[in-house]
C-alpha cells in the first residue's frame, strides 16, 4: 500500500470504519484516547497478559538506557513507558511526558511524579538536543506525518541521543498474522463486554489492528530515519510482531 506522498509519510490510508478521509483522522484519534484513558492499564494487562512491563524494560536495557539520562517519552499515554523508565534511571536522570490527550496525562498524574506536557509528536516544545533518550510506545502508527515526527525526534535529541521506538508490526508469517487476527478479535469481543471494558474500548482494540494492519513495512520506517539523518537505524522483533526500531543522532 503507497501512503508515501512527496510532503508526507502517513502511517496508513484513511480507516473508513472509523473515520472518512486524512483531515478527521486528528480528530478520532483524541476522541478514542480520551474516551478510553481510564480502563487503559486494565486493557493493557489483558491485552498483554500483564507482560507489558517486563517487555518495556528489557526493550529499554536492550537499546542502551542507563543511568541518569534525561529522557521525552513522546505518546506517554498512561505512563507505563515512562514508569519504566524512572525505575531504570535513578535519582540522577529525568522523565518528561508528552501526549496530545488530556485526559491520558490526567491518568499519568494519578500514578507518576514527572513533569508533562500536552503536546504533539509533529511539533515538540522543546529547544534542539533537549535530551539523551527519546522513546515512543505503540504510538507511531497515529501520528500525522512519519518524516516531521522524525525530524521533530532528530532535533530534541542530543547529538549521540537514542531513538527507540516500540510498535507491533504486521507479522509477514502467514500463521503468526492469522493468530495475531483472531486473537484481536477475541479480545475486541471481550473488552466491548460492559463488565471489562465497554463499546469505546471495544473499538479502541479494533482500531488499534486495523492501524497495524494497514501500518507502512519497517523498511520504510528505517529509511525514513536514515533519511531525516539518524545513524545505525535498525529494528530487532519478537515473535514476528513486537517491534523495537532504534536510531542513534550521531
Ligand atoms: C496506545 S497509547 C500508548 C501509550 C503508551 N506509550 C504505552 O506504551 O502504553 C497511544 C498514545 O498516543 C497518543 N498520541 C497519538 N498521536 C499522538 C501525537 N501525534 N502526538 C502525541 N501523542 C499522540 C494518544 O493520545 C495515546 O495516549
Amino acid at each position: 500500500m503507497m501512503t508515501q506522498t512527496d510532503e508526507k509519510l502517513i502511517p496508513h490510508p484513511p480507516l473508513k470504519n472509523f473515520y472518512q478521509d486524512e483531515t478527521q483522522r486528528n480528530e478520532f484519534v483524541n476522541r478514542i484516547f480520551n474516551d478510553t484513558a481510564s480502563k487503559y492499564d486494565p486493557i493493557n494487562s489483558i491485552l498483554s497478559f500483564g507482560s507489558g512491563n517486563w517487555y518495556r524494560k528489557q526493550a529499554l536495557l536492550r537499546s542502551g538506557l542507563t543511568t541518569g539520562m534525561d529522557i521525552l517519552d513522546v505518546a506517554t499515554g498512561t505512563g507505563l513507558v515512562a514508569e519504566s523508565e524512572i525505575a531504570i534511571i535513578g535519582p540522577k536522570g529525568s522523565v518528561m511526558g508528552l501526549d496530545r490527550s488530556y485526559n491520558m496525562l490526567a491518568e499519568v498524574g494519578k500514578k507518576l511524579n514527572i513533569p508533562l506536557v500536552q503536546g504533539d509528536a509533529n511539533g515538540l516544545p522543546f529547544s534542539d538536543n533537549s535530551f539523551d533518550f527519546l522513546t515512543m510506545g505503540y504510538a507511531l502508527r497515529h501520528v500525522d506525518d512519519l518524516k516531521e515526527t522524525f525530524k521533530e525526534y532528530f532535533r530534541v535529541l542530543k547529538p549521540g541521543g537514542t531513538l527507540l521506538i516500540l510498535e507491533l508490526m504486521k507479522p509477514t508469517n502467514k500463521i503468526i498474522y492469522r493468530m495475531i487476527l483472531l486473537y484481536f478479535r477475541l479480545m475486541t469481543a471481550l473488552i466491548s463486554m460492559p463488565g471489562v471494558g465497554g463499546k469505546n474500548e471495544g473499538k479502541l482494540i479494533q482500531y488499534y489492528w486495523e492501524t497495524i494492519d494497514q501500518f507502512v513495512g519497517s523498511d520504510i520506517i528505517i529509511n525514513s530515519l536514515s533519511e531525516t539523518g539518524f545513524a545505525q537505524a535498525k529494528s530487532h522483533q519478537l515473535f514476528n510482531f513486537f517491534t523495537e526500531f532504534t536510531a542513534i543522532k550521531a
